[in-house]
C-alpha cells in the first residue's frame, strides 16, 4: 500500500500535559489523561511516491510553511523507520471550523500518524502508533483511541498512550464554548517551553502531577462525578496558574473564559452535574451528564461565543 486515508479525533485532557522531560523525543514530564471527542476530528490521505518533496493541503489549500515544516520532520521519521526515501502528499480536512480556534495537532498527528504508517506498510500496532503521534505532537498519543485515555511518562521512545475506559463506562455530553474566533496568539508548545523555563510555579506542577492524574483515573473509574469534576478544574486552573507566571506571562483566557468558569461553578453548586476545562486557548469545554443538557445550553447561550455540543467518544478509523 503506498496511500491510506486515517480519521482520528479531538481530545481534550482532564490532566493536562503540560511540560517535557524530552524535548528531542517529546517524552512529556508529566501524565496525562484525556476524553476523545466525537464530533470533531481531522481525517487525512497520506501518499507516498517518487514525488519532488512533501506536500500538505489542508481544508483545499496548501499549508503554512510551519505546519508543512513540521509535517516533513514528522514524515522524516516516517522514513528512517520504513526505510525510504519516497516524499509524502498529504490532504487532510477537519470536521471543525479551522478559524474557530478548535484547530487540534492532536487529532491531526493522530491521524498522520496512522495513515502514514499504513502508507508504509509498517505493522504498527496501537501502541506503536500511539508512540509515533507522540512525536508529532503530545498531545497526540492519546487521539490513537477513543474514549478515556492516559499516558505516563519515561524516558523511552516508546511511551505511548492506553485506554483507561470506554466512552460507555462514563457516557459524558460536552458543550465547547467558541470564546475566540482568533489564532492563538501563544503556541502551547511555546508557552508550555517558556513555563519550564521561567514560571517559579512549574517545579511544583511536575511534582504535583503523578498524584493529580491519580485522583483523577479513580474518581473517573469509580463514576464518581463530583471527585471528577472537581480535580478536573483544579488540574485545568493549577495549569492556567504556571502560565499567568511565566516570564513574560501568558493568559489564555479572554473575558468571556472567565464569565464560562463562574456560571459552571453557580451550576455545579446548585446540583447540575456539570465542569469545566480550558486548554491553551480562550475556548472552555464543558463536561456534563446527559440528563443536564437543558440546564447547561440554557445558562451558557446566556453567556456569548458559540455553543457547539458533542459528547466523549471518538474512536478513531482507518481505511
Ligand atoms: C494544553 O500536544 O499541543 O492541550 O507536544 O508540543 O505538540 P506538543 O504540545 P501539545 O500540548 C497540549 C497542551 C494542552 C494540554 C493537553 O492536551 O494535555
Amino acid at each position: 500500500m503506498s496511500v491510506a486515508t486515517a480519521r482520528a479525533h479531538v481530545n481534550i485532557a482532564l490532566a493536562k500535559y503540560w511540560g517535557k522531560r524530552n524535548a528531542a523525543l517529546n517524552l512529556p514530564a508529566v501524565p496525562s489523561l484525556s476524553a476523545g471527542i466525537e464530533d470533531l476530528w481531522t481525517e487525512a490521505e497520506v501518499e507516498f511516491g517518487p514525488f519532488a518533496q512533501d506536500s500538505l493541503e489542508i481544508d483545499g489549500a496548501p499549508a503554512e510553511p510551519g505546519e508543512l515544516d513540521r509535517v516533513v520532520r514528522f514524515f522524516d521519521l516516517l522514513r528512517e523507520r520504513a526505510g525510504t526515501a519516497l516524499r509524502g502528499r498529504v490532504r487532510s480536512h477537519s470536521h471543525f471550523p479551522r478559524a474557530a480556534g478548535l484547530a487540534s495537532s492532536a487529532s491531526a498527528f493522530a491521524a498522520l500518524a496512522m495513515a502514514g504508517a499504513a502508507a508504509l506498510d509498517l505493522g504498527y500496532g496501537s501502541a506503536q502508533l500511539s508512540a509515533l503521534a507522540r512525536r508529532g505532537s503530545g498531545s497526540a498519543a492519546r487521539s490513537v483511541y477513543g474514549g478515556y485515555v492516559e499516558i505516563g511518562v519515561s524516558d523511552e521512545d516508546d511511551l505511548a498512550a492506553v485506554r483507561v475506559a470506554t466512552a460507555a463506562h462514563l457516557p459524558l455530553d460536552v458543550a465547547i464554548v467558541v470564546a475566540s474566533d482568533q489564532k492563538k496568539s501563544v503556541s502551547s508548545r511555546r508557552a508550555m517551553t517558556s513555563s519550564a523555563q521561567t514560571s517559579p510555579y512549574y517545579a511544583a506542577w511536575v511534582e504535583g502531577a503523578p498524584k493529580a492524574v491519580v485522583g483523577i483515573r479513580e474518581a473517573l473509574l469509580a463514576r464518581d462525578f463530583a471527585a471528577l469534576a472537581e480535580r478536573s478544574e483544579r488540574n485545568c486552573l493549577a495549569m492556567h496558574a504556571v502560565t499567568f507566571a511565566n516570564d513574560p506571562p501568558v493568559v489564555f483566557f479572554s473575558g468571556l473564559t472567565l464569565q464560562v468558569v463562574h456560571c459552571v461553578r453557580e451550576l455545579r453548586a446548585g446540583g447540575v452535574p456539570a465542569f469545566f476545562t480550558i486548554d491553551a486557548g480562550p475556548n472552555v469545554v464543558v463536561f456534563f451528564e446527559p440528563d443536564a443538557r437543558d440546564a447547561v445550553a440554557g445558562a451558557l447561550s446566556k453567556l456569548g461565543g458559540t455553543l457547539r455540543f458533542s459528547k466523549v467518544g471518538g474512536e478513531p478509523t482507518l481505511q
